[in-house]
C-alpha cells in the first residue's frame, strides 16, 4: 500500500526503500534547455496551448505518456524482424499470441493506434440513441461513442471527482448509478459498459477486481457487454496488487489476465502499457464480433492482419506486452510517479490523491484559486510552468472536457488538472526533482499568475488545437 494511502510521505525520511530502474541506459537523446526569453515567445506563438509547442523548445516533456516511452534493445531487435507481407505477416500471429497469453482473448485486430479501436467498436455495438455508460469518460472514446449516436453517461463512484478524497479505488463504477442507468433506459438500450482501468481522468485511478466483477455480475444479470479500455490496464493490475485483500502474492500477469475475465473485449492504445511509439488493437470473445471488426477494420485501418501498422510495429507491441507485466518494470514505473507525487505532497502542493498510476495531476483549482474555471485555470498553469522550467504538461479540465454536443453548451467539469505524465523508461529521477521544483517556483509566485481567454475553437477534441491569449 502507498504511503499517501497510509496519509504519510516519507520522500526525504531514512525509512525510504528505493525502488531503483530495472534497466540501464545504452542510447541517450540530448536535451537543450533554453531561455526564458525563448520561452515566453514560443508559447505565444503556441496560443498558450502545450499541445502547439515543438518539441525542440521543450526540456522535459511530460504531456503525455503516449507513445513517447523507450523502448528495450529486444524490442529495437524486434524492429529488425518486421515481415512487411501485405498480409499474414509473421508478426501478426506473435501479437495475436501476446494478446491471447497476456489478456486472454481469443479474437484481435490491430488498429493504429487506441482510437483506431474505438471507432470500429464504436460502429459495431453502438445503434442511434443508445446509451453507453462509463467509469467517466475520456475525449477520444466518448466522441467515438457519440458520433456513432449513443451519449456517454458517467456512472464512477463520486470519490472520483473529489480530488482530496484518498479512496485506494476511485476508478470503481458506483453500482448503484449503473443499475439506475439500466433501470431508466432498459438493458436493450446499453450495448456495452466501457470500463477504463485506470481512469485517465480522474488521474490515474485504478478499478478493484472486486468491483470488476460486480459490475460483471450485474452486467450478466442484464445480458449487456462489458468493454475495457485496457490502455493502462497493467498499471491497473499493479495497484491491485499493492492495494486489494488477497493480491499482494500474485503476479501483476495473473491479476491482468484474471481482471479482463470479466469482460467481452478490450480496446487498446498500445502506447502506453505496451512501450510502443505506435500502434493498439481492438479484442473480444464473440467470434461474430470478430466478424465484424475484421470486415471495418479493412475500411479504415487496414487488412485484419496489420489494421494500419506496419509488420516491425506489431512485433515491438508483442515485444512489449511482455516487458510490460514484468513486476520489477511495473513497480519501478509507478514508483517513479509516485516519487513525484510525494514530493510536491510534501511542499503542501495540491494535486490529485492517491497519485495515479501514469502521472500526477496538479489540481489547477486549488492552485489558482482567484481565476474562475471560465479563466481556464489548468490551461494558465500548464503553460505557467512552461514558462518557468520549460516542461510541457497537459491540460485536463474544462477546455478538455468540451461542448455538449446537442445543445453546445459549455461542460463544466468537477474536475480541472494539470496532468504532468511521466514517458515510461525515459526520465531519471533528477528530471523529476527539476520538475518538482519548477512546480514548487510557479507555486511561490501564483497569485500574480492571470488567466486566459480562447481566441480559437475547433470543432472537435478542441484542447488539441485551441488557441488562448493572457488576459489583458
Ligand atoms: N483511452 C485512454 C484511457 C487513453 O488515455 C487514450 C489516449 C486513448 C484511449 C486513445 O488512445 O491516443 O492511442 O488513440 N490517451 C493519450 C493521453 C492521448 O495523453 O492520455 P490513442
Amino acid at each position: 500500500m502507498s504511503n499517501i494511502i497510509r496519509g504519510k510521505t516519507i520522500v526525504e525520511s531514512r525509512e525510504r526503500r528505493s525502488w531503483a530502474e530495472p534497466y540501464k541506459i545504452k542510447m541517450v537523446e540530448r536535451l537543450k534547455t533554453t531561455t526564458r526569453e525563448q520561452r515566453l515567445r514560443a508559447i505565444a506563438e503556441a496560443g498558450y496551448n502545450t499541445f502547439l509547442l515543438r518539441s525542440k523548445d521543450v526540456y522535459i516533456d511530460l504531456l503525455t505518456d503516449s507513445g513517447t516511452s523507450a523502448m528495450s534493445d529486444h524490442q529495437w531487435a524486434g524492429i529488425m524482424m518486421g515481415d512487411e507481407a501485405y498480409s499474414g505477416s509473421e508478426n501478426f500471429y506473435h501479437l495475436e499470441a501476446a494478446v491471447q497469453k497476456f489478456y486472454g482473448f481469443p479474437y484481435m485486430v490491430p488498429t493504429h493506434q487506441g482510437r483506431g479501436a474505438e471507432h470500429l467498436l464504436s460502429r459495431i455495438m453502438i445503434r442511434q440513441g443508445q446509451t453507453v455508460p462509463g467509469n467517466m469518460y475520456f475525449t477520444t472514446t466518448r466522441l467515438h461513442q457519440e458520433l456513432a449516436g449513443a451519449t456517454f453517461v458517467d456512472v464512477i463512484i463520486d470519490e472520483a471527482h473529489d480530488p482530496a478524497s484518498l479512496h485506494p479505488f476511485k476508478g470503481n463504477v458506483d453500482l448503484a448509478k449503473l443499475q439506475a442507468l439500466i433501470d431508466r433506459e432498459g438493458a436493450d438500450n446499453i450495448p456495452y459498459v466501457c470500463v477504463a482501468a485506470t481512469v485517465n481522468m480522474a488521474g490515474g485511478q485504478p478499478i478493484s477486481m472486486q468491483n470488476m466483477r460486480d459490475v460483471h455480475a450485474l452486467c450478466a444479470r442484464h445480458g449487456i457487454k462489458i468493454f475495457l479500455d485496457a490502455t493502462r490496464a497493467v498499471e491497473n493490475a499493479y495497484f491491485i496488487q499493492q492495494r486489494e485483500e488477497g493480491y499482494k502474492n500474485r503476479s501483476v500477469a495473473s491479476i491482468l489476465h484474471e481482471f479482463c475475465v470479466y469482460s467481452d473485449g478490450a480496446t487498446m492504445s498500445g502506447k502506453k502499457d505496451l512501450l510502443v511509439n505506435i500502434g493498439g488493437f481492438l479484442a473480444m470473445r464473440d467470434p461474430n464480433i470478430y466478424q465484424q471488426a475484421s470486415s471495418l477494420v479493412v475500411v479504415f485501418e487496414g487488412m485484419h492482419t496489420y489494421g494500419g501498422l506496419a509488420g516491425r510495429d506489431m512485433e515491438a507491441m508483442a515485444r512489449g506486452i511482455e516487458e510490460a507485466v514484468d513486476d520489477d518494470h511495473i513497480r519501478a514505473r509507478v514508483g517513479q510517479v509516485e516519487y513525484l507525487g510525494e514530493k510536491l505532497i510534501g511542499w503542501g502542493i495540491p494535486i490529485v490523491l492517491p497519485v495515479g498510476g501514469h502521472a500526477v495531476y496538479l489540481d489547477a483549482k486549488r492552485f489558482l484559486p482567484h481565476l474562475t474555471q471560465d479563466q481556464f485555470p489548468a490551461q494558465t498553469l500548464a503553460a505557467e510552468l512552461y514558462i518557468q522550467g520549460g516542461i510541457r504538461s497537459m491540460e485536463r479540465g474544462i477546455v478538455s472536457a468540451g461542448r455538449d454536443p446537442v445543445t453546445g453548451a459549455q461542460r463544466y467539469p468537477k474536475l480541472e488538472l494539470v496532468r504532468l505524465t511521466i514517458p515510461r523508461r525515459v526520465y531519471t529521477q533528477a528530471h523529476l526533482d527539476v520538475t518538482a521544483e519548477s512546480v514548487a517556483d510557479c507555486f511561490d509566485r501564483r497569485a500574480s499568475i492571470t488567466g486566459l481567454t480562447m481566441t480559437y475553437e475547433p470543432q472537435y477534441l478542441r484542447f488539441f488545437q485551441a488557441r488562448f491569449e493572457p488576459i489583458a
